[in-house]
């Protein structure tokens, strides 16, 4: 790396004025140059941060790329900020380009900061799950040193802010209890942002497209991840379907407790009726129905 005189008045006073100049317009071609060169270099997209850079540590993040997780994100949102959280936390929401500006401005409305980005979809694939690859963004928020990623289609029950309190570990994600495989879930994940953690599955995608395998968020972040990601306890992040148990049964996403204790202990729960899409119109109070169980 050579070192360039970046002020001009550093250049000798005893050299000619053409010289001077010449130097000064090689200065800034050099810096032309080089600029031109990061923009070859940004192999990624970047999200482009719509709002002043955050001065907190922590944030809880979602991703929406539809109207209806526009729906979801505030009952989602809404939900978490009655659980309660800590001040020195942010809400923020990834949001890509299709969302109206009425919908951004009423998620907004809650308090969260809103991140614009790129949709990253699969070529190919289920529906419900295809632009799921946008929540790659949130591992490169490096504005944060922590966050806790989860999908808008689900529910806080009891606040989640202890998980910031862990010891330090690029992260941590609940077990998919319902796979007899150790596999992790993507639905809520602890994660200390880093470029890397975002790239090293990025890098999967592409190559998973490469060959034309479909791959959801949830496949990549096992193939980069299963074997080193630290597991968060059972019963903190479950499936609504642990609730169409009776309550003295045992509750499927814990060896101990049955369904009924589940419901007391739970923080976040999430929609899943697979096949019939991950949506539910009366989400809330169907989740308002679990809760009192
Ligand atoms: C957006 O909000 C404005 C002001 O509340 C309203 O006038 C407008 O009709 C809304 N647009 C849509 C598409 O809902
Ligand atoms: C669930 O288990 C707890 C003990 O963990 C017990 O006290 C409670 O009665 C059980 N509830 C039902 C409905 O079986």
């Amino acid at each position: 790396m050579i070192s360039l005189p970046l002020n001009p008045a550093a250049i000798p006073a005893n050299i000619p004025r053409t010289t001077k100049l010449r130097f000064i317009i090689a200065l800034c071609v050099c810096a032309l140059l080089f600029s031109a060169h990061l923009v070859v270099n940004q192999r990624y997209p970047v999200p482009d941060v719509q709002t002043a850079l955050p001065k907190q540590r922590f944030a809880y993040v979602t991703y929406v790329t539809s109207e209806e997780y526009v729906c979801t994100t505030l009952v989602m949102f809404d939900s978490l900020l009655a659980a309660g959280k800590r001040k020195d936390v942010d809400l923020v929401a990834l949001v890509t380009q299709g969302i109206s500006v009425n919908s951004t401005a009423r998620i907004e409305g809650l308090g969260a900061r809103i991140v614009k980005v790129d949709v990253i979809r699969t070529l190919r694939g289920d529906e419900t799950w295809k632009e799921s690859l946008t929540k790659m963004f949130a591992f490169k928020l490096i504005e944060y040193e922590r966050i806790i990623l989860m999908d808008a289609d689900g529910i806080i029950l009891k606040p989640l802010d202890f998980l910031f309190d862990l010891p330090p570990y690029f992260l941590y994600a609940p077990r998919a209890y319902w796979l007899s495989d150790v596999t992790l879930t993507s639905i809520l994940y602890v994660i200390q942002t880093s470029e890397a953690l975002y790239t090293t599955q990025y890098d999967i995608l592409k190559a998973a497209e490469a060959i034309s395998k479909p791959v959801y968020d949830m496949d990549i972040a096992n193939e980069a991840f299963a074997k080193t990601a630290a597991l968060l306890p059972n019963g903190i992040a479950i499936l609504n379907g642990d609730f169409k148990r009776s309550p003295s049964v045992k509750a499927p996403s814990h060896l101990f407790w049955n369904v009924s204790r589940l419901a007391e202990e739970v923080k976040y729960v999430h929609w899943s009726e697979s096949p019939m899409g991950n949506l539910g119109v009366d989400q809330k109070a169907s989740f308002i129905a679990i809760a009192q169980l």
